[in-house]
């Protein structure tokens, strides 16, 4: 048995062989049928003609998506979508359907409802197999560099990122939520591993119904001791190379399927420019926008910025009241911290949020009193501030929006399976 895009090349003509794999495409012209066969690595034009007798009517009344295997010798055509053609001797049919519900005309919202078919679309396996990259690429490059992959709980009792975006569940007889990102549970685990990483799910009870909002999406986080936020920005800058790069070299027929402007991402090299939050208010009346200092930055803002630039961009030094309570304060800059967000090109915005953490034991305490947290129930944190304390920073990247702006894609929904938002919880 040979996979499709294995078999398409000059060395197969004249070989007969076996694929297997889904109709994509079939046309009938009395004698003859072509049925473009898919598997997961390509498509090919196959044959069948009269001279397989009686056999002839099973396979040229296939339905697209039936699901068979075909043997039969290879030759080459211009022609032909892949440019060659399998002349079909021999076939197996494992399963002769009814019509596929998938056709050209349907509505989003249909192919949302009938996600698990739409799946086998040629642009999701394109998506697929780039997502699926991305995520090897980026445990990669944090093993290559001495990271150790670790996991916090899902199921937790303390807000990360604030109170308005957490889910609620009961467990037992206790309310608790789902996590909004491991941070904290990654920054226990540097005091015995100094630099760690976790790809994990992350759930935000966003409202708001954007273009890059999910209520589950696939968090990339990492945390290092002894790490201040530049060193941090330096690590991330390589890592968004090296997964970039990564797709490059493994996925360049797929995002040529996708029509992704691969030359767009052969500039994501490092280092990327970095501006300070006030500097960037300032910078945003050069493109006509009316900011003043003081403003959250959204999914808008972001993208009126980020259409100018050709490369990510790292914001730092937000003022304090825009971001938690976690974040250490500048000595430099009063009234601001050393945070970093990288924000992609195209439009895409905000990937990563990260930063610097306090990490003295009164501060964090102060913090917190200002923020109206209640200290025991997050004991464990501040904990951490009482027993050997370390200067240390991290971040969390969206995995999700970065397949989304590497694809280029009108919405997250269409970098991730199975998309959870306010208005969707099936298939
Ligand atoms: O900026 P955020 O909220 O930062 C944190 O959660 C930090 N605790 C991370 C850390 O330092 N360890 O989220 C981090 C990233 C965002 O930059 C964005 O890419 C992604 O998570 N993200 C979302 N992706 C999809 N849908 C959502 N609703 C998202 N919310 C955040
Ligand atoms: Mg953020």
């Amino acid at each position: 048995m040979e996979s499709i895009e294995s078999i398409l090349n000059d060395d197969f003509i004249g070989k007969t062989v076996t694929i297997h794999g889904w109709v994509y495409r079939i046309r009938s012209s009395g004698r003859i049928t072509f049925i473009i066969i898919r598997d997961s690595t390509d498509i090919v034009q196959c044959v069948a003609s009269s001279s397989l007798g009686e056999r002839y009517n099973d396979i040229s009344s296939l339905t697209i998506e039936s699901s068979l295997e075909v043997t039969g010798q290879v030759s080459k055509d211009e022609r032909a979508v892949t440019g060659y053609e399998i002349k079909i001797s021999d076939f197996k049919i494992y399963q002769r359907n009814e019509f596929f519900p998938i056709t050209k005309d349907k509505s989003d919202e249909f192919l949302l409802d009938n996600r698990h078919l739409w799946l086998r679309s040629r642009e999701f396996t394109s998506i697929l197999k780039i997502r699926s990259t991305v995520f090897k690429a980026f445990a990669d490059f944090f093993y290559n560099n001495g990271y150790y992959q670790v996991q916090g709980p899902m199921m937790v009792s303390t807000a990360t990122e604030g109170g308005a975006t957490l889910f609620k569940l009961k467990f037992f007889d206790d309310d608790v939520y789902l996590t909004q990102s491991s941070q904290f549970y990654l920054e226990t685990m540097i005091f015995s591993l100094e630099k760690v990483f976790t790809i994990a799910p992350s759930f935000r009870a966003e409202k708001s119904r954007t273009r890059r909002h999910l209520s589950e999406y696939w968090h990339a986080e990492g945390e290092a001791a002894w790490l201040h936020n530049d060193d941090m920005m330096n690590v991330e800058e390589k890592m968004i190379e090296y997964i970039v790069s990564e797709v490059l070299n493994k996925n360049e027929k797929d995002l040529k399927l996708i029509n992704r402007d691969i030359s767009k991402l052969e500039r994501i090299k490092a280092p990327f420019p970095r501006i300070k939050y006030r500097d960037l208010i300032n910078k945003s009346r050069e493109f006509g926008m009316n900011l003043k200092y003081g403003d959250d930055l959204g999914a808008d803002e972001e993208y009126n910025i980020m259409i100018h630039y050709e490369k990510p961009l790292f914001v730092t030094n937000y003022p304090e009241e825009l971001k938690t309570f976690y974040h250490l304060p500048d000595p430099e800059n009063p009234g601001e911290i050393l945070c970093h967000d990288l924000l992609a090109p195209e439009g895409y915005g905000e990937i990563i949020g990260g930063g610097e953490r306090i990490w003295r034991l009164d501060e964090l305490l102060e913090r917190m009193k200002k923020a109206g947290l209640p200290e025991e129930d997050y004991y464990w944190y501040i904990d951490l501030r009482r027993y050997g304390s370390v200067p240390h920073s991290g971040f969390g990247l969206g995995l999700d929006r970065l397949v989304n702006w590497i694809c280029n894609l009108n919405n997250i929904r269409d970098a991730i399976p199975y998309p959870r938002t306010v208005r969707r919880i099936k298939p």
